[in-house]
């Protein structure tokens, strides 16, 4: 059973969210469904969220399906990005994958016959992603999937399976960085489809990271700017086994001799590390942090090191070192032009990894291109001119030389 504390904020008309007013208004020209359901979706849909509400061309209904309930995993999203209650949570909480997308089909089903909405938006890789799309893709409803077409190449990957199934099934495809372009390109889906845009993770990091500095996280924690690592492991890949998630630690708990070693703990993570008795490990354990904590946390980082996808596009524009412990990336710009190298999963390769960078950190090239805090304008510049049927004001970025050379490609 789900245990969704059922409680969300009320709306906080201070930050400029989307307000109710922007909701049941007839003569809105699109209906736009946004759906949502685990922790990074939150952070991806704020922004397009509060650009849409600015829009009179927009009216929004927001769906929680509950993948995601424990407060500090959903609720504490919303407290702190100023989004707006959902107008409907299903709940579906915890489960094996089918049920969790079964839960979200069955209920979004109803929904959408219902309301009908002009476009269903989704974010991300998650489960409840690939099951709206699903759904509104059957009833014939227009899908727009935002951070189309990344690609591990990995099919263990859950996220992997997620993302392919959403973008064959997508009608407005917005890519965050060009490979994903590329790789939509090469599976056949037509250029006119696929709109770079840039990141929205990063729209909403540009808009806190003020905000972030003034949490005091640091003091909390007793650490000092740049004399601390981060850690984040939650992939099943890393945490399901326990031979993996002990070997991971103990290196961790290696690399604190050096340096103090903070380690927020995914619930997954939490619950394989208590049955292994792992908890006693000399690192700075905490629960799952709120988005402003952990944005000053890694801000202020000497490295970090995870399994995460979003930390590796958030320490490339914060220029903090990232070690990736995977195989594999679905974010090769991290790399290209980042500050994030991929490491592997062997213990021993990620110490000596850690430690040369703690010698000698990777140095960044350039921000990839739009993550400029712009990527929500772009994606609601183009579908208010594809479904509004009008220019858009703002559209100047239609007529920038990589959206053209897209065009005719
Ligand atoms: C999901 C996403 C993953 C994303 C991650 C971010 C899929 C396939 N995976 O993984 O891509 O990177 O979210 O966190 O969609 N739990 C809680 N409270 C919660 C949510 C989960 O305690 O609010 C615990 C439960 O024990 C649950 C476990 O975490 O069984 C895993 O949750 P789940 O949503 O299945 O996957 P994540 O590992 O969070």
């Amino acid at each position: 059973m789900p245990r969704h504390s059922g409680r969300f904020p009320t709306l906080a008309p201070a930050m400029g969210v989307h307000h109710p007013q922007n909701r049941d208004v007839s003569r809105r020209l699109i209906s736009l469904t946004a759906v949502v359901g685990a922790r990074p979706n939150f952070v991806k849909m704020a922004p397009i969220l509060e650009e849409a509400g600015r829009r009179p061309a927009f009216h929004c209904r927001l769906i929680h399906t509950g993948q995601h309930y424990s407060p500090q995993m959903s609720e504490t999203f919303f407290d702190e990005l100023g989004i707006a209650a959902p107008d409907v949570n299903f709940e579906i909480g915890s489960g094996s994958h089918t049920v969790q997308a079964a839960g979200v089909m069955l209920k979004l089903e109803t929904e959408l016959n219902e309301r009908r909405p002009g476009v269903v938006l989704v974010v991300g890789d998650v489960n409840s992603t690939m099951a709206a799309a699903l759904v509104a893709s059957k009833l014939g409803i227009p899908v727009a999937h935002v951070e189309a077409g990344l690609r591990s190449f990995d099919r263990r990957m859950p996220e992997e399976t997620n993302r392919l199934v959403t973008d064959v099934l997508s009608d407005y495809l917005f890519a965050s960085e060009p490979s994903g372009v590329t790789n939509l390109l090469a599976e056949g889906v037509p250029k006119e489809r696929i709109f770079l845009v840039g990141n929205v993770m990063i729209d909403t990091l540009m808009k806190y990271r003020d905000k972030a500095a003034k949490t005091g996280v640091l003091d909390r924690l007793g650490l000092e700017s740049r004399k601390y690592a981060v850690a984040t492991l939650h992939r099943p890949s890393n945490v399901d086994g326990m031979d993996q998630l002990a070997s991971l630690v103990n290196m961790l708990t290696e690399l604190s001799r050096h340096l103090p070693v903070v380690f927020p703990v995914h619930p997954r993570t939490r619950e394989r590390m208590e049955i292994a008795r792992l908890t006693e490990c000399g690192l700075i354990l905490t629960e799952p942090l709120g988005y402003l904590e952990f944005l000053r946390l890694t801000s202020e980082a000497r490295l970090v090191l995870t399994d995460s996808g979003g930390i590796q596009e958030e320490t490339t524009i914060l220029q903090v070192p990232c070690l990736t412990m995977r195989e594999n990336t679905e974010r090769p710009i991290t790399i290209e032009q980042g500050t994030n190298r991929l490491v592997g999963t062997d213990p021993k390769d990620i110490l000596q990894a850690a430690l040369d960078t703690l010698d000698a950190p990777p140095r960044f090239l350039a921000a990839p291109e739009f993550w400029d805090g712009k990527a929500s304008c772009r994606i609601l510049d183009v579908l208010e001119r594809s479904l509004a049927g009008k220019e858009s004001a703002t559209a100047e970025f239609l007529q920038l030389p990589v959206c053209k050379q897209l065009q005719s490609a």
